[in-house]
């Protein structure tokens, strides 16, 4: 594979050209209206052209573009509030990053500063991110894409969902626990309240500390603000990124006040985390899930998701909300192809039977319908 457009040839091309997008619909430069249930990754959680979202980022630049952590803004100790406020209590401070992995990797950095062991458990099928620390517990990818020459600390597996392993690798030697509550490409898998359970009781036994992964669940995708709140259970840390700005980059990473107390002054460091025109539309992302009812919206249509769509090569689902995994008993990667065809935009996983959808928390029932109809046709 050579670039012919000087991009580097890192990612297979849906056959669409977005020249741009309203609602939850995307426009192509050949002048096709394509239903966007996969919300690039999980990130346009507003959907397109929101109002309160546009208006936030062009007046925050307006205002002042850029400045950094060492400066005080005010849009930043908003932003900040908010989200502690939104996770509903637990959590007393919010570090700001710009991406799913380096919040992870901040995460796993303060566990190991806090717990003086060397090892860190992780869950069969998660995805941590691809940098050097959330690379090495991402299932998988030692054998694919991760290419350093070693993993930078020792790494245990637990199966999904086995509670009986959990003991057997959550000992003594380790620092942190850090799992998805569920697995975004991991196919959409709900651990469920038991196994997450489980995982803070053994957690607290040994004295590790247990890590929530919602860069993909996070931020009102499971029909709640966390999948903590969902589960109502509450780690440690929790990261999350993705919809956190609606495609404005940007991460963050919550701690109880017991991380809070570890932190020491420049032990933790950015130039672009928190800066103010991610923290506007931060702040915005919030506003819009609150005064829009669209954790109400997410539970309501993720309902009728599962009640009316077992038609088709559909023969079941799980996930929770609006991370969504269709069972298909053909090959999801020839669903995602046929759907397509048919202007409906879904997305694959690591599991070849498990269609996923992530659309924008405004998707209502009547597209829902349109994507029955198209599933019955295949
Ligand atoms: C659960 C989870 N964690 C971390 C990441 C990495 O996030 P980013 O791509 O923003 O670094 C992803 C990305 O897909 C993810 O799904």
């Amino acid at each position: 594979m050579s670039p012919v457009d000087h991009l580097a040839p890192v990612f297979a091309q849906h056959p669409i050209e977005v020249i741009n997008a309203e609602g939850v619909w995307l426009h192509t430069r050949d002048g096709r209206r394509i239903l966007d249930l996969y919300g690039g990754h999980a990130v346009a959680a507003l959907g397109y052209r929101h109002a309160g979202w546009t208006r936030a980022l062009a007046q925050q630049a307006e205002a002042c573009n850029f400045q950094s952590n060492a400066v005080p803004m005010d849009v930043r100790v908003r932003a900040a509030t908010r989200l502690a406020r939104f996770a509903g209590g637990a959590f007393d401070s919010v570090f700001f990053v710009n991406s799913g992995a380096e919040a992870n990797e901040n995460a796993l950095r303060m566990a190991f500063k806090m717990i003086k062991r060397p090892k860190i458990v992780a869950v069969e099928g998660a995805f941590h991110g691809r940098t050097a620390a959330a690379g090495a517990i991402t299932w998988g990818a030692d054998k694919k894409w991760y290419e350093f020459p070693r993993a930078p600390f020792d790494i245990g597996w637990i199966p999904r969902r086995d509670v009986n392993a959990i003991a057997v690798q959550v000992d003594t030697n380790t620092a942190a626990v850090i799992v998805e509550p569920v697995q975004g490409v991991g196919g959409a898998f709900d651990m469920g309240r038991e196994f997450l359970a489980a995982l803070r009781a053994r957690c607290d036994e040994v004295g590790a500390l247990l890590i929530f992964d919602e860069v993909q669940i996070g931020i009102g995708r499971s029909g709640q603000p966390f999948a903590a709140n969902f589960y109502a259970l509450t780690p440690d840390m929790i990261t999350t990124a993705k919809a956190l700005g609606n495609g404005f980059p940007c991460g963050a990473l919550l701690m109880t006040p017991r991380v809070t107390a570890a932190i020491k002054l420049e032990g933790l460091g950015t130039t672009f985390g928190g800066g103010p025109m991610s923290c506007a539309v931060i702040e915005a992302v919030i506003d819009a899930i609150e005064s829009e009812g669209l954790l109400e919206n997410v539970r309501r249509v993720s309902k009728y998701l599962r009640d009316t769509c077992t038609v088709g090569p559909v023969t079941g689902h799980q996930g929770a909300g609006f991370l969504h995994g269709m069972i298909t008993a053909k090959p999801a990667k020839e669903i995602q192809k046929m759907l397509l065809e048919r202007n409906i935009l879904a997305g694959t996983s690591a599991d070849p039977h498990v269609l996923r959808l992530l659309p924008p928390y405004t998707l209502k029932e009547t597209h829902v319908d349109l994507l029955r109809k198209a599933l019955c046709d295949l």
